[in-house]
């Protein structure tokens, strides 16, 4: 039997996963690291921290696996996507790795439509100018760090720094690039005129491959470190929302996905790419060869929830956190929350809104607590859907992973909210599993990702919208739309005293 590895680097922890060539889950290991957010709005991670964790994570999976190491045939990559890794002409890291949850550049973002103009930029990139991209964190850099920037040599993408470091090359992917606002999303290359236009030279950009592609091997070092076998093929990896998508079988059009991990997101599979969404949402190259994905964003959906228990339930962990949530009504007897715990992207690409609770009663416990911020957080993820029925999407089947899909209450709350079937998978680690089947497909096990996910992907259960339910949370829902706009204002007043 033959395996492969998918290594999920995500924001708040690396996850690798060991898949045989069956599909079959033959091991898993989690490793976590901090945020470094030294002020509001900004988040960093120091890379070292990712190829350390992720070092040790694959270290102790060789260790747990008691099949034959020598049958690990290959390896690829799932990443945080936007994050800016500036290094030198040595590869050294330059400075901290800024994320896509980042949202110091809103300047930046203007200086962006004013130099290239809105709709130029739409037409090259595909996309809007938002916080979280890493074109306006190259600027940011150029604009309040000259030392630093004048020392760059390359950009690199999380997942690319950490392929990198194993093997020595340098390379990014489609699906990844897109994500940078400085790749030509449709003609598939890199932006000359927006190098020109923001005074970046070309040669930062690294050089392009496809999610399956080949890339070498692990280095003797990475091997002896991790008891991997040095012969085991590299292969690119793909953005994790675009691994997520492959891990779900979202590989043909009509299919849509909920993926909820630190950030929230609705995806749905796009074939033609001169589909026109305006930049109301993201419009990205999939992991799939010359197939595209749109997308809705909320910042901080697993983030709210872990927020929450850090601050008010330190000691708890999410299933205390979670149980007992089935006994608190819809709409938590009147609670109301909405997600901007550091901004919004989907619909409200917002770096000053803040998250709030409307109508806090004095006979509201934790619990309600709790189940407000579940329901918030879905709401969030339902604007993004109303973006894509308004444009003609038909969205009637939802594969739900990360988070979300481990609480069967919440998942019912999504088929609930989004008025949807859900579908729970097998494994509800769709990244780590999207880009084992890219690793899968490269190896040559499979001629498609299409014909890997039949034996990969495995759906366990469906959660049907219950009427009566969906009629609450369709009144819910109109209440939620109108606090962004009650509450923005109020917000815009607060900034001054975030310190
Ligand atoms: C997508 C986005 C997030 C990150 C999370 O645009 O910013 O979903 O990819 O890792």
């Amino acid at each position: 039997m033959k395996y492969v590895i998918g290594v999920d680097l995500g924001t708040s922890a690396v996850k690798v996963l060991l898949l045989s060539q069956k599909g079959e889950l033959c091991g898993e290991v989690s490793k976590s690291y901090p945020l470094i957010q030294e002020k509001p709005g900004y988040s960093e991670q120091d890379p070292e921290e990712w190829v350390e964790k992720t070092k040790e994570a694959l270290a102790l999976l060789m260790r747990q696996f008691d099949g034959d190491v020598e049958q690990i045939e290959g390896i690829s990559f799932s990443g945080q996507m936007h994050g800016l890794v500036l290094l030198d002409k040595n590869h050294r890291v330059l400075r901290p790795a800024i994320l896509w949850n980042d949202t110091r550049t809103t300047e930046q973002c203007h200086q962006i439509y004013e130099t290239i103009g809105e709709e130029n930029l739409l037409s090259i990139t595909k996309n809007r100018a938002l916080e979280g991209f890493t074109l306006p964190k190259i600027l940011w850099v150029k604009e309040n760090e000259k030392d630093i920037f004048e020392q760059a040599a390359v950009f690199m993408l999380p997942k690319d720094y950490l392929r990198f470091r194993m093997t020595g090359r340098i390379h990014t992917e489609y699906s990844d690039a897109a994500g940078t606002l400085m790749l030509n999303v449709t003609e598939k290359e890199w932006s000359r005129e927006i190098c020109e236009k923001f005074g970046i030279d070309f040669s930062m950009c690294p050089p392009l491959v496809e999610s399956h592609s080949y890339v070498g091997t692990i280095s003797e070092d990475f091997a002896k470190g991790t008891g991997l076998p040095p012969v085991v093929k590299v292969f690119a990896g793909g953005a994790d929302n675009a691994c997520g998508a492959i891990g779900s079988g979202i590989l043909s059009e009509g299919k849509t996905l909920c993926s909820i991990g630190t950030s929230g997101v609705i995806l749905s599979y796009e074939d033609d790419k001169t589909r026109d969404f305006q930049g109301k949402v993201h419009f990205f190259n999939h992991g799939k060869e010359n197939a595209f994905y749109t997308m809705g964003v909320t910042l901080a959906a697993g983030y709210s929830l872990s927020w929450f228990k850090n601050v008010f339930c330190e000691n708890e962990d999410f299933e205390e956190l979670l149980a007992g949530l089935e006994d608190v009504p819809i709409g938590a007897n009147g609670l109301l929350f909405t997600p901007y715990v550091v901004g919004e992207r989907t619909p409200h690409a917002d770096s000053v809104i803040r998250a709030s609770f409307i109508g806090m009663d004095a006979s509201h416990t934790k619990k309600h607590f709790v189940r407000a911020v579940l329901e918030g957080i879905t709401f969030s993820l339902n604007e993004s859907i109303e973006i894509f029925k308004e444009s003609g999407k038909k969205i009637d089947t939802i594969i739900s992973i990360g988070g979300g899909a481990k609480n069967e209450t919440w998942l019912q709350m999504q088929a609930d909210i989004f008025n949807a079937k859900i579908v729970k998978l097998s494994s509800e680690q769709g990244p780590g599993v999207g880009a084992a089947m890219l690793a899968a497909v490269g190896c040559g096990w499979f001629a498609s990702l299409e014909e890997c996910a039949e034996t990969f992907v495995v759906p366990a259960k469906t959660y049907e919208p219950i009427k009566e339910n969906v009629e609450k949370y369709k009144q819910l829902f109109s209440i939620y739309k109108n606090v962004y706009y009650k509450t923005k204002e109020l917000n815009e007043g607060l900034k001054a005293f975030r310190k």
